[in-house]
């Protein structure tokens, strides 16, 4: 075959393979059969080895999958991937668009431009394109490192692999630029996702619950090839990068483009001018909802010019001028074939309705929590009761109420047990508080769900540790506690029933790699009652390390904002506790070094280090927006008056504070005044 003969038989081949996937896909009416189609791809194949000078990046047989990887590696995003804010009802919506007229400063009655997107329930996928070619795919990750996917998304029709020309001009032709940086939500529509339960489960392989976690099970596949036979779709929705002249200035245009370029867009998105129209479409979407071909959560609402949404900028990590509008939880009648009990890492005890399975908001439920004793009774919940179910997103089903027409046993009221159902000790109640709980710390239970708990994805990050793997440590007596995961060895783990040599040595290496965790995270490790991500991102902006935290005494932990008697109270609780403080030390003696967020660089500002407090209506902003700029400006923001609150600062209609702050000869900063020192401030 001569070099011509070669390029011309492998466009021929690329056409007529275009040609079939479009029958099969787009068309569903294929006109050749498999075997057919294989053989034409398998026969551009051996071309594009003899030839590799002539094969296009983006040729088809770049969807088929290429090699299996090992693991994932890890990129850092040229920009942090932000997250909403929900809102749940049209009161919660129309603050958001005050809140938007405010910040621009426009009359209340302006009628914003806004675009309504139905909030994919896939996940987010981040596409760099160099040159027009698909460079690179991340995941969104913690949203500032991500996981490399790339191989995997190169199978999906639905992402160019190459951009197409701009009718404009050729940007991204032939003399393509430089660079352009892509968000959208790679999920699987319904259809798709029951044939491949329907095929998994024939196969006797897992199948998923539902469409959103087979999508992220395909996305993290290490095999291309596996990923390449699942029914991935992608729907582009934000831009991450976009350089030069042909940038477009709203959303509307930028989805355009991007339909130019050959992406697929959402024929669900919608222009809305002003309020009315957001909630208006919000309707039909609702009403929409079970007869569209994909899983959606809501409707994401958007500020359509760019040069507004960058003037509204940021809150802390999702942006001011968008919002999911969340719809309400899906409810489902089912019955309670039994109630069981379930001890936590904390030794709560939580009752759990095993329930009839039932389909509610897209997913088979079997279990439903109950809380506690006290929503239990209140309830009146029994086995044997017709119950309403209710799921919203990813939280916990729970049962909303007992449907007494349809009782028809005399089953007793449920009584959570006197002696914890895992270990036997004595269950105790605490005062004040709904909960029961198994007082023994070495309850097996706590010690599991405590370390599951200790290597999760917001703690120490452990990947390869899954609950499944700490129950074998713990059965094997190589784990005890928390600190024995820095003791493990290669030869410990591969005597492990199902943990190979590979998944071995990879462990090991997070576990190495844990050993450097923010000091927010190994706060939130340690598991201490009401001490979560978000509190601990809180202790952290307001101590240096670990031992500070640990000595700090009852009112310096209330001075802090958002930290109230209760977290206070269990922070010190837990401190107090001779052998929490012992295993803090192992940690750090096995070489565990938390390390606090640098301290910002700031210029001395008349709020640096000084605690304030806002109370009554600011003419300027909400009060959650001052203290965001007390903060920026190296303040700290309090919610009570005391002796260390540098000033109060009241605006209209203050209250018991201002009497407060008045008694205490605390200083008052009217807004003018607060004005004044934030431009001083940011000057
Ligand atoms: S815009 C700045 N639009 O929802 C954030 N997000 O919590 C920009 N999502 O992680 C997101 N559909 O993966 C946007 N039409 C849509 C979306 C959407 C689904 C996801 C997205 C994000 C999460 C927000």
């Amino acid at each position: 075959m001569t070099e011509n003969e070669a390029r011309r038989r492998m466009a021929d081949l690329t056409k007529e393979l275009e040609y079939h996937e479009h029958r099969y896909y787009d068309l569903d009416d294929p006109v050749i059969d498999d075997a057919a189609y294989d053989a034409l791809m398998r026969e551009l194949e051996a071309l594009e080895h003899d030839w590799p000078q002539f094969a296009a990046p983006d040729s088809p047989t770049q969807r088929v999958g290429g090699r299996a990887l090992d693991y994932f590696e890890k990129a850092a995003h040229r920009r942090q991937m932000l997250s909403l804010a929900n809102c749940f009802d049209d009161t919660e919506l129309s603050e958001f668009d005050a809140r938007v007229k405010r910040f621009l400063e426009l009359p209340e009655n302006a009628e914003i431009e806004y675009v309504a997107e139905p909030k994919m329930d896939g996940l987010a996928l981040d596409l760099e394109y160099e040159n027009g070619l698909l460079l690179r795919a991340l995941t969104r990750g913690d949203g500032l490192v991500g996981e490399v996917v790339t191989e995997n998304v190169r199978t999906i029709r639905d992402v160019p692999l190459k951009l197409k020309a701009l009718p404009s001009g050729d940007l991204f032709g032939r003399n393509a630029p430089q660079f352009l940086n892509i968000r959208g939500e790679v999920y699987m529509d319904i259809k798709g996702f029951e044939e491949l339960n329907r095929s998994q489960a024939e196969r006797k392989r897992q199948t998923f619950a539902n469409p959103r976690n087979a999508a992220a099970g395909s996305v993290r596949q290490l095999d291309p090839k596996i990923a390449a036979e699942r029914p991935l779709k992608f729907f582009p929705h934000t831009p991450g990068e976009w350089p030069g002249d042909d940038a477009p200035r709203t959303q509307m245009e930028m989805l355009e483009k991007l339909g130019q370029l050959g992406f697929r867009i959402n024929p669900e998105i919608r222009l809305c001018i002003g309020l009315q129209a957001v909630v208006e479409r919000y309707r039909e979407l609702m009403k929409m909802r079970s007869e569209l071909p994909f899983e959606i959560d809501g409707m994401v609402v958007k500020v359509n010019d760019f040069a507004l949404q960058n003037r509204l900028g940021q809150i802390a990590k999702s942006p001011r001028w968008a919002v999911a509008y969340k719809f309400p939880a899906e409810e489902r009648t089912t019955r309670i074939n039994a109630i069981t009990v379930q001890v936590g890492r904390t030794g709560t005890l939580t009752p759990v309705a095993e329930l009839e399975p039932v389909r509610v908001g897209g997913v088979e439920v079997r279990r439903a929590t109950l809380h506690n004793q006290d929503e239990l009774s209140r309830k009146d919940v029994r086995v044997g009761d017709w119950v309403l179910v209710r799921r919203a997103g990813d939280v916990i089903p729970e049962v909303v109420r007992v449907l007494p027409e349809r009782r028809e046993h005399d089953n007793p009221p449920f009584r959570l047990p006197a002696a914890c159902p895992v270990c036997g000790a004595a269950t105790v109640r605490e005062e004040g508080k709904a909960g029961i709980r198994c007082p023994n710390s070495d309850c097996p239970a706590q010690v599991q769900e405590s370390i599951v708990h200790f290597v999760s994805k917001g703690a120490m990050n452990i990947d390869g540790m899954g609950p499944r793997i700490v129950e074998k440590l713990l059965e094997s007596g190589a784990l005890r506690s928390v600190a024995d995961i820095y003791r493990l060895d290669a030869a410990t783990l591969s005597n492990l029933e199902g943990l190979g040599e590979k998944s071995a040595a990879r462990l090991l290496e997070s576990i190495a790699a844990s050993r450097r965790p923010t000091l927010s995270r190994f706060i939130c490790a340690l598991g201490i009652p009401g001490v979560g991500a978000t509190m601990a991102d809180v202790l952290t902006e307001n101590f240096s390390d670990i031992h500070s935290l640990m000595q700090s005494g009852r009112e310096r932990l209330e001075d802090i904002y958002g930290v109230g008697p209760e977290v206070a109270t269990s922070i010190l609780d837990f401190f107090g506790e001779e052998r929490n403080r012992a295993r803090i030390y192992d940690l750090l003696k096995l070489g565990v070094e938390p390390q606090s967020a640098p301290v910002r660089e700031l210029r001395e500002t008349p709020f640096s280090g000084r605690t304030f407090v806002v109370t009554g209506t600011l003419a300027a902003f909400g009060r959650l927006e001052a203290e965001e700029r007390i903060r920026a400006a190296g303040g700290k923001a309090a919610s009570s008056v005391s002796t260390r609150t540098h000033a109060l600062i009241a605006g209209e209609n203050a209250g018991s504070k201002l009497d407060k702050a008045q008694k205490l000869g605390v200083p008052i900063w009217n807004e003018e005044e607060f004005l004044r020192k934030l431009e001083e401030a940011e000057g």
